[in-house]
């Protein structure tokens, strides 16, 4: 059902949003081996396990090798070039995952069928509403007892706002499985494996193949879902506005094939970009992406960076230089990576779609666009969202000042943390919107910076980056609120608030001026 682009290579490139333990690392894990990627799968497993106890988790993101080279994953199958992007497991919200939803052009919503739609699965497909990312679900674990399949199909269209197609049903569940029926293509897929063509639900073959209860029960819901649901409609999925069901086992691997042919077939190829002056189309000859993640300290001996771009536009090739916005620095890039599962290999050519690492000095920083053409396009909707959570960082050895300004920086780089430096005193504040972020930021000066740091109590609670048509009137505000005032590592002006009922109270009295909630790099 895909258009393929003519002259380039297609690709799906895809995340995975869930609420921890639905089964996102056993499902990533079995497309992998679908796409021939067997060694990974211990390894994938293993992440899974440890990710469960917070103290561990921190761990294994401190090893960065095992998260880092898996945050991104490519598989082939049926000679189509699958790109997963990993988005972090961890139960808060953090910039770093919103920003991976920018790079994919599509996601795959793994629910637990014993668990319906959890709040973490709720806040990712929130993320994923705000760019029309559109989705197709998983209801996983049919092989144990779960909620019926209607009562999960209505909860997703209710709590969601979201049209539901099923597309592949379950015979029974738990105890009482017996396989899953295409109910387009008309196939049973029996448990015990293999698929039958069969004519349609009344095939009398049905009734050897299935027990008499389970498909009794199974036609009665074909027909009440058949009218019940939405038929499938191709551009409400690629518009976000409806969602195919995948009802299945991702550790019995039940219903994984189709999932991974209702990627290819269903979800969309890359898709233009938004960016200024106009979209970026895959099919412009120039390269252009954006860097999404900027991962420092890969391997702490070495203290390198890597920049993970998304290309949007053209074919890239080894050795290319490309544009840095806002700077106009041309930089080479000599060795990209490509990431083909859990070998980094070195890449010489990408195309649309595909993600490169860029290994570089501190030079790139997430938004930046990179283009062939010096000026040529400037990305748009990769927001920092203003903090709900500031602390004043207190240093335990005042020597160390350098390396805590250091690691602060690296670590806003990464999108981790967004650091403010106030108008009055010297101390820096640290803004997060999730309280997980504060922890992996102690935890990460103590191990990779050696530094000894204290997060204080501050009197704010939150922070607006101001703007106005009359620079006058910023000047007037900050000179009125200095000791509210702070700016942010680009140097624009912040104001800090103690609560929404000072925000708000500050922001009637100043209607000439813009708080904004998130602020996109220039
Ligand atoms: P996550 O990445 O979303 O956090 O979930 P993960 O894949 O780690 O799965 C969470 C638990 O659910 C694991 O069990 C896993 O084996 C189980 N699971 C995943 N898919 C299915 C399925 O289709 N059916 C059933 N019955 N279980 C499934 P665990 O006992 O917590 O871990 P483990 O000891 O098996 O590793």
């Amino acid at each position: 059902m895909n258009d393929r682009p003519t002259g380039r290579p297609d690709r799906r490139t895809f995340a995975i949003i869930s609420h921890p333990d639905a089964g996102k690392t056993t499902l990533t894990e079995k497309l992998l081996m679908t796409g021939g990627a067997i060694h990974l799968a211990g390894e994938v497993k293993a992440r899974g396990a440890t990710r469960r106890a917070r103290s561990d988790w921190m761990k294994i993101e401190q090893q960065r090798g095992i998260s880092v080279t898996s945050s991104v994953m490519t598989f082939e199958y049926d000679g189509l070039t699958f790109n997963l992007l990993d988005t972090p497991g961890h139960e808060d919200f953090s910039e770093d995952t919103y920003r991976t939803l920018t790079a994919v052009d599509s996601a795959v919503m793994v629910i637990d069928a014993a668990k319906g739609i959890e709040a973490q699965t709720r806040k990712l497909f929130e993320v994923c509403r705000l760019r029309s990312v559109p989705i197709i679900t998983f209801v996983n674990k049919v092989d144990r007892e779960g909620r019926e399949p209607f009562a999960l199909l209505d909860e997703i269209a209710d709590q969601l706002a979201l049209d539901v197609c099923p597309m592949i049903w379950p015979v029974g569940m738990g105890g009482t499985f017996e396989g899953l029926y295409d109910l387009a293509g008309h196939r049973l897929l029996p448990a015990a494996g293999g698929s039958v063509q069969v004519a349609g639900l009344d095939d009398p073959r049905l009734d050897e193949l299935v027990s008499a209860d389970a498909l009794a029960k199974l036609r009665e819901e074909a027909e009440l879902a058949g009218a019940g649901y939405a038929d499938f409609d191709l551009a409400a999925y690629r518009h976000g506005d409806l969602t195919p069901v995948y009802f299945g086992s991702a550790l019995r691997d039940f219903g994984v094939p189709e999932l991974i042919d209702a990627l290819r077939d269903l979800a969309p190829s890359p898709r233009p970009q938004p960016a200024a002056p106009a979209p970026v189309d895959p099919d412009d000859p120039a390269v252009a992406g954006f860097i999404f993640k900027v991962q420092a300290n890969m391997n702490p001996q070495h203290r390198d960076r890597v920049a993970f771009m998304r290309l949007c536009s053209g074919r890239f090739r080894r050795g290319m230089k490309l544009n840095q916005s806002g700077t106009g620095k041309a930089i080479a890039v000599h060795s990209p990576i490509l990431f083909f599962a859990q070998n980094r290999e070195v890449a010489d050519e990408a195309w649309p779609g595909d993600i490169i690492g860029i290994p570089n000095h501190g030079t790139l920083r997430v938004g930046d666009t990179l283009t062939e053409v010096a000026g040529a396009a400037s990305f748009t909707g990769l927001p920092n969202f203003a903090p709900e959570i500031l602390r004043r960082v207190q240093l335990a050895d005042p020597t160390k000042t350098k390396q805590l300004r250091k690691a602060l920086d690296d670590l806003s780089e990464e999108g981790v943390i967004q650091v403010f430096h106030p108008a009055i005193g010297s101390q820096m504040i640290v803004g997060v919107v999730g309280q997980l972020q504060l922890e992996v930021l102690i935890s990460r000066l103590q191990h990779e910076y050696k530094v000894d740091a204290k997060l204080d109590a501050s009197p704010w609670d939150t922070a607006r980056w101001l703007s106005a048509d009359n620079e006058g009137d910023i000047k007037d505000f900050a000179a009125n609120h200095r000791n509210a005032m702070a700016s942010d590592r680009d140097g624009q002006p912040v104001f800090m608030a103690k609560d929404a009922w000072e925000l708000n109270y500050v922001m009637q009295r100043h209607p000439t001026l813009r708080f904004s909630a998130t602020k996109e790099r220039a």
